[in-house]
């Protein structure tokens, strides 16, 4: 670049904001901007469903378009969409929330946590989450203005966050406690018994739970648990859920959030300045997921499952201990047996094997010896990426 060039670019960085320059940009894309250059990678790396949106979702999207439905909705969402939102929550979870001022679609699960953090943080408010976690759920509080407090989880423990864990961490400004479970990175799943303690230890410290849901359907052999269908916990609660990972919808951009009114009417305040509404397409598509029968759905989970054992027996039996992951659609193997870092191993793994996948420490220092597998793809891929790994453990094991 031209000297004037490194100047204006000295220049441009003068005019970002302080908060933008601390946040690390996403370990996730970092690492996957390397991959478009290399022929004959298997990816086991960014986490989305390798199906497409089942038929008739894309077709009610087509017809809808037919239609003419290419405007603005109520910037709450359709009225239909959150009517069969709150259907589906009465009847799945027994909850209750009215489709006029509880529920708000979202641009996808993204923007319901970003509406979440500016609503309710002023600066310097702590929320506490797992480490490791979701590499947005830092990133949108310090964006909020407010301080992200990690407790650290480990495979011993299931990489679950306890109440025991997150008590010692509450002081005066907490706010909340993030929870994202089925977890993305590590597949973890909160027992019921587990998330009753959070719910009661919430209740007595006063503090808000923000609960993302957004693999709740993707659950092997256990159930899921919803957060805010525990006694009492409606009223502190946040949900935020969405079509992406169930219905493999990510690309149609839909997520939504349900709470009391208060919070939702705050959440909708920023919504409407700043996205308006979430697109009509995609609406239309998320409305008809939600009406038709599970069965495609079902399919996909079992799916899944059969990769899930797939991968997890192919990583134990290469040498690496791998935590069983009950929710998601990732495996979490640890990596010490080579004495790399997960970065150095996720790096060499790439350009020696040719398999992509993520650093632990990209969702936190507690992910540092683990990496990140994403098993959304085909099994003839996965049996190839097990053996391409299986090479690179004998070559690099600790001495
Ligand atoms: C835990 C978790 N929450 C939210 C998201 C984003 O979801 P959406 O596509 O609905 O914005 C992801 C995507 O990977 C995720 O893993």
């Amino acid at each position: 670049m031209s000297k004037s060039g490194s100047i204006n670019t000295k220049l441009s960085q003068s005019y970002i904001s302080e908060m933008v320059k601390a946040i690390p940009p996403s370990g996730i894309r970092k690492f996957f901007d390397l991959l478009s250059s290399i022929e004959g990678v298997i990816s086991l790396g960014v986490g989305e469903p390798d199906f497409v949106t089942p038929w008739h979702i894309r077709e009610a999207a087509i017809y809808s378009l037919e239609k003419g439905y290419t405007m603005y909705t109520s910037n709450k969402g359709t009225p239909e969409l959150r009517a069969e939102l709150a259907r589906h929550l009465d009847s799945r979870f027994g909850l209750t929330y009215h489709p006029d001022n509880e529920i708000l679609i979202t641009v996808g699960v993204s923007e319901g946590l970003d509406l979440t953090m500016r609503a309710i943080l002023n600066p310097g408010d702590e929320v506490i989450m797992p480490d490791p976690c979701y590499v947005a759920y830092p990133a949108s509080v310090s964006l909020a203005g407010g301080i992200p407090v990690r407790v650290p989880t480990t495979e011993e423990n299931n990489f679950e966050i306890t109440a025991d864990d997150i008590e010692p961490r509450i002081t005066q400004r907490t706010k909340a406690i993030l929870l994202g479970y089925p977890s993305n990175p590590t597949g973890a799943v909160l027992s019921k018994e587990g998330l009753a303690q959070i719910a009661e230890l919430a209740k007595r410290h006063n503090l808000l739970v923000i609960s993302d849901e957004v693999y709740d359907r993707l659950v092997y052999g256990v159930e899921h648990t919803c957060l805010a269908a525990l006694p009492g916990m409606r009223e502190r609660t946040i949900l935020l859920n969405g079509f992406s990972k169930s219905y493999a919808m990510t690309g149609w951009r839909i997520g939504y959030a349900s709470s009391d009114k208060e919070i939702i009417g705050a959440m909708t305040k920023i919504h409407q300045y700043t996205m308006l509404c979430a697109p009509i397409m995609g609406q239309m598509a998320a409305l008809e997921a939600l009406k038709a029968d599970d069965d495609e759905v079902d399919d996909m989970v079992r799916d899944y499952d059969r990769r899930r054992r797939l991968i997890v027996k192919g990583f134990r039996d290469i040498g690496l201990s791998c935590f069983e992951p009950r929710g998601a659609f990732y495996a979490f193997p640890a990596i010490k047996v080579t004495g790399m870092t997960s970065e150095e191993f996720a790096e060499k793994l790439l350009w020696e094997e040719k398999v992509a996948v993520v650093p632990g420490t990209a969702f936190g220092k507690c992910g540092e010896g683990y990496i990140r597998c994403c098993y959304a793809t085909s099994l003839p891929d996965i049996e190839e990426a097990l053996n391409r790994m299986g090479r690179f453990i004998e070559k690099h094991r600790k001495k």
